[in-house]
């Protein structure tokens, strides 16, 4: 008979231990490990090794392997191609991860039924097929070709994409799905590890992409094993805050294409909207310039996103101090005021400071550092900054405004956009300046910024 046993599984890596540990001795996490319980003796279903027939494959030499045969699929969506690089890869595995309610379901569904005449499997293992029903009616998709498939079961759903030959294949989600050969719960480490696994090896074997839809963890991260961003060949991150109706949509990994691509999404009532003109949504349209307002050049994969930045500096009513910061790294954040504080020569330490990039999205290149100063900036004095401008550089502990990369990029976008100044650092390099509209100010240091913007 199956005696079952307790292990200990490691969820950043996968390492077993028969005891908990507070850290992990294989990748060094603390608190990574979760308890499992494993069936030892026979294993109650030998069918999980099914369907999943090997193929036979012989060393190829590399000038023989031809790609004319790999033809990406195209989903309808200039936005949802461009994150994955060009389309989709036959034969590839795509995570998407995201916070619970911010559209995952939403946009994959959306997605399986615009993608053409593709025939795909919305296999869910969350939701009833009713409610499937009710929100394609609400996005308003026929699917003429699209199957739905509620269930859980590893090894049906293995059967129907065999059965059913489906040329796409969505698991709505892999936190949900369950194999009969591992006793663990479905979630769990060994779980997921071995039903991603199991669907990685399909999707391989017959071309056929797989889009697995995975939870995040409270700290942000998918849940699960690492191992599981390690097997998939892209991973997805989709966020947005739940007060704002944008959705970004980002490629953390990405085998088949360039990494921290960005599409941008509006999720009305109707389902999702793509935005192509990101820039002109984000800024807003009154001319009338405020304090604390500064406009950023970031740069997200190989786009120019202009961004409002606004911060607020006033004094402490209360005896705690406030720190807060949405969409832009607090850590930063607390850096670029200490900064201010010591180079600038500014008291910043009565003081409350609320810093909000608009629309609820997430920045993480590093040129949004001078926007976010320049803003404090300007809150500080009470003065707006010069209307029609925009900043980017990256700031240094020293105060010094470092070079940011493909800065010819953001200032032809810039122009673009209308605006008449362009705030950089004087390491930056500007090679197509030509008979432009837009006037480059070099600045060099904090106090430089200071003066230029304030004096
Ligand atoms: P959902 O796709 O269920 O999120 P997830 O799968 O990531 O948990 O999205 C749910 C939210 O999206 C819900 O708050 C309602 C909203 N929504 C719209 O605003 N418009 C729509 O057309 C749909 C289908 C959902
Ligand atoms: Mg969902």
């Amino acid at each position: 008979m199956a005696k079952t046993k307790s292990v200990f599984i490691c969820r950043e890596c996968g390492a077993e231990s028969p005891k908990w540990v507070g850290k992990c001795f294989a990748c060094g996490e603390w608190n990574s490990f979760a308890e499992e319980v494993k069936f030892t003796g026979k294993t109650v279903n030998k069918s999980a090794g099914l369907l999943v027939s090997r193929v036979e494959s012989k060393p190829m030499l590399l000038s023989e392997i031809s790609t004319d045969k790999i033809e990406r699929i195209d989903t309808r969506s200039v936005e949802f191609n461009r994150v994955l690089g060009g389309g989709i890869v036959p034969g590839s595995v795509v995570l998407i991860g995201g916070e619970p309610g911010i559209g995952k379901s939403t946009l994959m569904l959306q997605f399986a039924l615009r993608v053409g005449s593709l025939k795909t499997l919305y296999v869910s293992g969350e939701e009833s097929e009713e409610q499937i029903k009710l929100r394609a009616t609400r996005i308003s998709g026929k699917g003429l070709s699209c199957y739905i498939y509620c269930e859980t079961r590893l090894e049906k759903i293995l059967e129907q994409c065999v059965a059913q030959t489906p040329d796409l294949i969505v698991v709505d989600s892999i936190q949900t799905i369950y194999s009969d050969t591992f006793e663990s719960a479905p979630g769990s480490v060994t779980q997921v590890r071995e039903c991603a696994t199991a669907l990685l090896r399909f999707a391989k074997e017959n071309g056929k992409p797989v889009f697995l839809i995975g939870h995040i963890n409270k700290e942000g991260h998918l849940a699960g094993p690492k191992v599981l961003e390690h097997i998939v060949d892209t991973v997805l991150h989709f966020e947005g805050d739940g007060h704002h109706s944008y959705r970004m949509l980002r490629a953390l990994k990405n085998r088949f294409g360039p990494g921290n691509e960005i599409a941008l999404f509006d999720m009305q009532n109707s389902g999702l909207r793509e935005i192509t003109n990101p820039s002109e949504i984000l800024l807003s349209q009154g001319d009338e310039p405020y304090s604390g307002t500064a406009v950023g050049a970031a740069m997200e994969g190989l786009r120019p996103l202009f961004i409002e930045v606004q911060s607020l500096v006033s004094p402490t009513s209360y005896g705690v101090l406030q720190r807060s910061s949405s969409g832009y790294d607090s850590k930063r954040l607390n850096m670029i005021i200490a900064v201010l504080e010591k180079r600038g020569g500014h008291k910043l330490a009565g003081k409350d400071i609320f810093v909000n990039i608009a629309g609820g999205l997430k920045v993480n290149d590093p040129a949004m550092d001078l926007p976010v100063m320049a803003g404090m900036i300007s809150s500080v004095y009470d003065r707006p900054l010069p209307s029609k401008s925009c900043f980017c550089g990256e700031i240094s502990l020293t105060g010094e405004i470092r070079a940011v990369q493909k800065i010819d990029q953001r200032l032809a976008e810039a122009e673009k956009l209308g605006f008449t100044k362009f705030f950089l650092s004087k390491y930056n390099k500007i090679t197509t300046q030509k008979n432009s509209k837009i006037s480059p100010v070099y600045v060099t240091t904090v106090d430089e910024l200071l003066a230029k913007l304030m004096h």
